[in-house]
């Protein structure tokens, strides 16, 4: 046993050793949560990955903003500095880690390191979903590469998998809960009944929300990796203009409890489905879209309840598959980055930089479907006056538009002189619908803007 142990040390001390001579050294820009993050799990696991690897990454500058501030993790001070195009600069460093967000600086260091020929590991969605193109051809028109693990998703390896694991599929549905916050809130909402006022200053509070939150709740975090994902499985990329977004903000604790009464939970879902008839160039429009969705209690991602992101993707030979784990935080997203940095390091010590391109367009005539297209189930709840003839005039419009109902419910309960009328609607356009629904809005005894929530049944 003894001896055993003592072999397998030996064998890790060697392949550490091997390391050593394969050395990447890595200049991190931005050390706040990703970076230092970054910094202590290279710390921690740098030997175990050098080991598994045959390379090793070590942390030769770090560059932040201000450099005499205190920080959580201990960088030593020859490390630091506060200018990072003297990082990206520094013939030293082969590899630049880019963590401090936004859309300007961030891609000011992507580029001025690609032009030095240095590959980059980022987490920046933003910066992806904005700029992508322009970074990923930069980087391939300096023989470099770009890699983004945790630029969705957090710890969950969706990139690798949609890239390399899933490469032989064609993509048929991916869903996705990639908003922590937002499944947070909503999960709180639906267990303890809160509103989500309150629920949002609690998060706020702990931390699981910003104090500026519109780019979570508004669904615009949850659009930057819907639309890395859609780009990923169909070949194009997806122009974020393109992809349809609705928020969080108008679900209420009535909507909640009614859909729970029906067997559903409602969860931020970003949708990716090959749908619609062939377009003009012979290509079926995708559907890219962000929107809270009621969804079955019984289904998997039913179940995802506080900051963890799942994401289910479909492929046509392999069925379905899902991923589950945290979404953003410390160490979820340095496990991500590690990731990458392995990637890198390989690509480095043997000289291919671009063994898995970080995108490759195939699909010259891919498009969005426009909302407008796209067939979906609904939740409608209105607030009618309880007088004979109200239900016949609403049932007449759906019947004109040839909407389908698939079940009415009229819950025990008064809102002033209306009472809640909740309908569920078979297939139709979200064009289609839309119409009736104005329509509806417009008779007499329908006292308030109908609420209107898409179905996702997962087929
Ligand atoms: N936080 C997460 O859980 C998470 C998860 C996944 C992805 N991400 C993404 O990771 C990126 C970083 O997020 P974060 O939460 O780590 O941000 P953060 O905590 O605010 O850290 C930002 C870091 O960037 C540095 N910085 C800002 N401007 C700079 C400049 N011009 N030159 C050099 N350094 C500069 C800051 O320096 P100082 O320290 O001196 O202020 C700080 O160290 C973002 O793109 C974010 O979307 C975050």
């Amino acid at each position: 046993m003894g001896s055993a142990k003592n072999k397998l040390s030996w064998s890790r001390f060697l392949g550490i050793l091997h390391a050593l001579m394969h050395r990447v050294n890595l200049g991190i820009v931005g050390c706040g949560t990703v970076g230092g993050g970054v910094y202590q799990a290279i710390l921690r696991n740098g030997g175990l990955m050098a080991s598994r690897l045959g390379v090793g990454v070590r942390v030769v500058k770090v560059a932040v903003q201000n450099r005499s501030k205190a920080r959580a993790v201990k960088i030593p001070p020859a490390l630091l500095t506060d200018d990072w195009r003297s990082l990206v600069d520094d013939p030293a460093v082969n590899l630049v880690g880019e963590f401090i967000g936004g859309t300007t600086t961030a891609r000011s260091v992507l580029l001025a390191a690609f032009a030095r020929g240095k590959s980059v590991v980022t987490a920046n969605k933003a910066l992806l979903s904005a700029h992508g193109e322009e970074l990923f051809a930069a980087a391939e028109a300096n023989g470099a590469n770009l890699y983004y693990e945790a630029s969705v998703a957090g710890g969950i390896p969706i990139i690798k998998v949609l890239r390399e694991g899933l490469i032989g599929n064609q993509i048929t549905r991916l869903y996705g809960i990639v908003n922590g916050t937002c499944n947070y809130i909503l999960s709180r909402m639906k267990l303890e009944g809160a509103d989500f006022a309150h629920v949002l200053a609690e998060a706020q509070a702990l931390g699981y929300a910003e104090a500026e939150p519109s780019l979570d709740i508004d669904g615009h975090d949850a659009a930057h990796k819907t639309g890395i994902l859609a780009s990923l499985a169909h070949g194009f990329w997806v122009n974020p203009r393109d992809i349809y977004v609705e928020g969080i903000r108008a679900i209420t604790q009535q909507d909640i409890r009614f859909a729970s009464q029906m067997g559903y939970a409602i969860k931020l879902l970003g949708i990716v489905k090959k749908s619609g008839p062939v377009g003009r160039r012979g290509t079926p429009p995708v559907q890219v879209s962000v929107y809270p969705a009621l969804v079955p209690q019984t289904h998997v991602l039913g179940s995802v309840n506080g900051v963890f992101n799942a994401v289910l993707v479909r492929g046509d030979i392999v069925g379905d598959t899902l991923y589950y784990g945290r979404g953003a935080g410390q160490d979820a997203t340095a496990s991500a980055v590690l990731s990458d940095l392995a990637d890198a390091a390989l690509d480095l010590k043997s000289g291919v930089k671009s063994r898995v391109p970080p995108f490759v367009p195939h699909e010259r005539d891919g498009a969005v479907s426009p909302i407008g297209a796209v067939v979906s189930r609904y939740y409608v709840r209105l607030s009618v006056i309880d007088k004979p003839g109200t239900l016949a005039a609403i049932t007449a419009i759906l019947a004109r538009a040839r909407i389908g109902i698939s079940s009415v419910m009229q819950p025990e309960a008064h809102e002033g002189e209306s009472v809640p009328l909740v309908l569920m609607i078979h297939d139709a356009t979200n064009a289609n619908m839309a119409r009736a629904l104005a329509k509806i809005g417009q008779i007499g005894a329908v006292k308030c803007a109908p609420v209107m929530l898409r179905v996702e049944n997962f087929d």
